[in-house]
């Protein structure tokens, strides 16, 4: 019997031109605010991909291992339980866990389709390609999209699982979530489902360090966002000039990143015909991360139109996966 042809379709929803005005909308708004921040979506462009895969291994950067405990110990349960046959991958990256996702539906002989959504096509791209290779008569539609923008915008074929790994929902603030929520619940169909990814509330000391390693990876990370500024919209920003910073937000239950400016100093930013003036030691959010309680990510779900059907923990309590059916 012949082995069935994996077939790749790449959807791209960013053009160049969307991308550039989101840029230039966000960095104009964040440089305008005070305090001035920057969403940490823009950390990500070659170089922040490199270098966000380094702090996966680090090992104060403890979620990705955790996760992949998780999934390692229980993906025959949550697809047994999902029941999808396709799989949706929110931010999926390089895709490196959603592996152990696809060997588990491959397994239960109900695995039809594969959908990474990413803002990164490069990343996309090759991500299908690898994955469409390693299982025969996979449909891969990659869909390049920004999954606050286009959750519409999905296809809505088949029995779907939506994956949405690594803690991601929690560079989101408790209304932006709330909307996410909800609009994600909407694109769904009644018993398709959510696999979402969620670091938990733990020792402050370990959190803060997680997100301020001893070899400065996170440092260099944080910094990236002013070389993705400076060369997509012409600025002027010395990166060195900024320190690292890392807190805990004990009030709101997230950690918050932020570049400090060691003097003080005037950025022009040619791309805008704009002039940001930064005084000695002010400081500019560049993320937040934050860490939930099950109790309390429930009531989220609950309140967006899911029902939560499962919770896993890893052996030290320290990260989640939760499943959620709409
Ligand atoms: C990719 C958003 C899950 O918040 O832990 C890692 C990004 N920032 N170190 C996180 C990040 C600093 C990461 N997420």
């Amino acid at each position: 019997m012949p082995v069935s042809q994996s077939t790749v379709q790449l959807i791209n929803h960013l053009d160049r031109d969307y991308l550039r005005q989101a840029l230039e909308r966000d960095v104009r708004a964040g440089l305008e605010a005070v305090p001035k921040q920057l969403p940490p979506k823009w950390f990500y462009d070659a170089t922040g991909s490199e270098l966000f895969s380094r702090i996966t291994r680090l090992p104060e950067y403890y979620p990705t291992r955790r996760e992949l405990a998780i999934l390692r110990e229980h993906a025959g349960d949550i697809v047994a339980r999902g029941g999808a046959d396709t799989l949706v991958e929110l931010g999926s990256g390089t895709s490196e866990k959603t592996v152990l996702l696809l060997d588990a539906l491959a397994g239960a002989g109900r695995l039809r389709a594969y959908m990474p959504v990413d803002v990164d096509a490069v990343t996309l791209r090759e991500a299908a390609g690898r994955l469409a290779a390693r299982y025969p008569g996979l449909a891969v539609r990659a869909v390049c999209a920004d999954f606050e923008h286009h959750l519409a915008l999905l296809p809505r074929t088949g029995r779907r699982m939506v994956a949405f790994l690594g803690g991601t929902i929690g560079n989101l603030g408790p209304d932006a979530r709330a909307v996410f929520l909800k609009d994600l619940r909407d694109t769904l169909n009644p018993g398709d489902t959510l696999l979402l990814g969620a670091d938990l509330v733990k020792d402050v000391g370990r959190l803060v360090a997680a997100y301020d390693d001893e070899a400065g990876v996170t440092a260099a990370f944080n910094r990236n966002v002013l070389h993705v500024i400076n060369r997509e919209l012409d600025a002027g920003f010395d990166p060195a000039a900024f320190d690292h910073v890392a807190l805990y937000d004990e009030v709101n239950d997230w950690i918050e990143m932020r570049l400090r400016a060691r003097r003080a100093m005037r950025v022009h930013v040619a791309a805008l015909g704009l002039t940001a003036t930064f005084a000695a030691g002010e400081e500019m959010r560049t993320e937040i991360s934050a860490k939930f309680r099950p109790a309390g990510l429930s009531r989220e779900l609950t309140a967006a139109g899911f029902a939560v059907r499962r919770w896993y923990l890893d052996p030290t309590g320290d990260f989640s996966l939760v499943l959620a059916e709409a």
